[in-house]
């Protein structure tokens, strides 16, 4: 026994399936969960054991899933033709061979709440007991639907009846499996191959196992889990909005227990992987996706969007700014209503207000855009100002330009500047201006025509029109 504690731990994933209740072209498990595939979840909880091998089954959309799973499955088997749960640890046998002796934890894929601390109970339990196989079940007020656990009159663990194969009686028990299990891989081979798929799904079950377990006089035990909620399998859409509920509503918590204040927790979408440092406040309906990170004492005010970017300490993202894929640095201002596309780099200091639009750009520290412009493919010095209403053309039709400006340039409201073009340390532009040449440091650039001032042009135009009306 005390060789089965320190057995080598190999976790099988069970991905082949298609999961029809989610009447979707999407394949169940890539249907995502807090910002991710619910798969990916399952994954993340094992990997938390430190395993030494992760194999994941794979089937309908297989191309799709391995990819969702990069990085996070050491390997994949094909499952061909989805004939059941137990057929999918079957495709697995001999990936599971090689580990010979050790255990191998099997999880449904659609369990994307679980917890790794749950996992490591169960696997510890299994490992200390010696039993053949270990698996978890909870109380449901509600269990139509779920394979049963069928126990004696002292409790100890009979079998698993179906829903689908139970009668009226075995429909009552409240107790069901949830797709959790933990076997000796070398009891697990030599069963797999007893499976038979004689049932009303015509299906192989890997909850078979468990009678050919018992029948060789093996200990079985079924390990009922208090929190039903977290090793429930998502079936359908509802379940699904409820299952990211979960895990937003436990990093929201995990964050305020970090020092950040959330106004209303529940109407606050941070990514279960993003960071957020103390002292930030978050307004409601601000969604933080991906592995974003924003610093310490920032305010995030209501209806941002910031996926993929990292905010430096201090910032303040005011009302419905999107970020996306970008970088701010300490002490930087944006919005109300700005759009940082990818690619967008701001110093400390910066300040970007209403209305502005910046992509593939990089702006010193202390440059400001305050209003209504489009900034792309552009370097901006720092201390830089752009006025109201400046456009960068960085398009042609067929190629992007650059927009260069060197520390301290100055340009006037509404300008326009025709990429490709250079603006030295310290030019400046006149309001109005097309800028289509480089402007040297410390020039003047103004492009607009002479003003003409027309006098008594009002009066007289207004003589005509009397005029014409009688
Ligand atoms: C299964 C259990 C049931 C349990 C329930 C918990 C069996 C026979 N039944 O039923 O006792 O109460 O989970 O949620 O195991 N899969 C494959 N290949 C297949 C079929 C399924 O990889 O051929 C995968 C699915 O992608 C899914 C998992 O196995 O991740 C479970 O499949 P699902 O169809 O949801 O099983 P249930 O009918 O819910
Ligand atoms: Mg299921």
């Amino acid at each position: 026994m005390a060789k089965q504690s320190r057995s080598p731990l190999t976790v099988l994933v069970l991905a082949a399936g298609k999961g029809t209740r989610m009447r979707s072209d999407t394949i169940k498990l890539l249907h995502e969960v807090a910002g991710r595939p619910m798969v990916a979840h399952v994954l993340e909880a094992a990997r938390g054991l430190k395993p030494r091998r992760t194999i994941t089954v794979v089937g309908h959309q297989a191309d799709r899933v391995e990819q969702a799973l990069t990085g996070e499955s050491d390997a994949f088997v094909l499952q061909k033709e989805q004939r059941g749960t137990g057929h999918a640890v079957m495709q697995a046998a001999a990936e599971l061979g090689k580990a010979r002796r050790g255990t191998v934890l099997i999880l449904n894929g659609d369990l994307p709440t679980l917890r790794t601390a749950t996992l490591r109970r169960l696997v510890n339990r299994h490992q200390r007991s010696g039993a053949h196989m270990t698996l978890m079940s909870a109380v449901l007020d509600d269990a139509t639907g779920y394979g049963r656990i069928v126990r004696d009159e002292k409790g100890g663990f009979q079998r698993i009846v179906e829903h689908k194969d139970a009668d009226a009686a075995e429909r009552q028990i409240p107790e069901i499996n949830c797709g959790i299990y933990c076997a000796r891989i070398d009891k697990l081979l030599p069963v797999l191959e007893k499976l038979r798929p004689d049932n009303a799904q015509g299906e192989y079950y890997i909850t078979d196992a468990v009678h050919y377990m018992l029948e060789r006089k093996g200990l079985v035990e079924a390990v009922c889990h208090d929190d039903a909620e977290e090793v429930l399998g998502v079936n359908n859409r509802a379940e699904l909005a409820r299952a990211s509920v979960t895990l937003y509503g436990r990093h929201a918590a995990a964050l305020q227990e970090r020092g950040v204040t959330l106004l209303d927790a529940s109407r606050t979408w941070i990514d279960p992987r993003a960071r957020v440092g103390a002292d930030t406040v978050i307004y409601p309906d601000v969604y933080i996706e991906g592995a974003s990170k924003v610093g310490k004492h920032c305010v995030i005010r209501p209806g941002c969007r910031i996926s993929g970017s990292t905010v430096g300490n201090g910032c303040e993202i005011k009302d419905h700014s999107v970020v996306l894929d970008s970088k701010i640095g300490n002490d930087a201002a944006v919005g109300p209503f700005a759009h940082l596309r990818p690619g967008t780099d701001l110093g400390a200091e910066v300040k970007i207000g209403n209305f502005v639009e910046i992509k593939k750009t990089r702006m010193g520290k202390g440059a400001k855009a305050s209003h209504l412009s489009y900034l792309g493919d552009a370097e901006i010095g720092s201390g830089s100002n752009i006025g109201a209403g400046t456009i960068t053309c960085n398009y042609d039709g067929v190629n992007k330009h650059r927009t260069e400006l060197g520390a301290g340039v100055f340009i006037g409201s509404d300008t326009q500047l025709v990429a490709p073009v250079k603006l030295g340390k310290g030019a400046y532009v006149g309001a109005g201006s097309t800028v289509t040449q480089d402007v040297p440091a410390g020039a003047l650039a103004v492009s607009r025509t002479k003003q003409t001032n027309i006098k008594g042009w009002v009066a007289r135009k207004q003589k005509r029109r009397d005029k014409g009306s009688k």
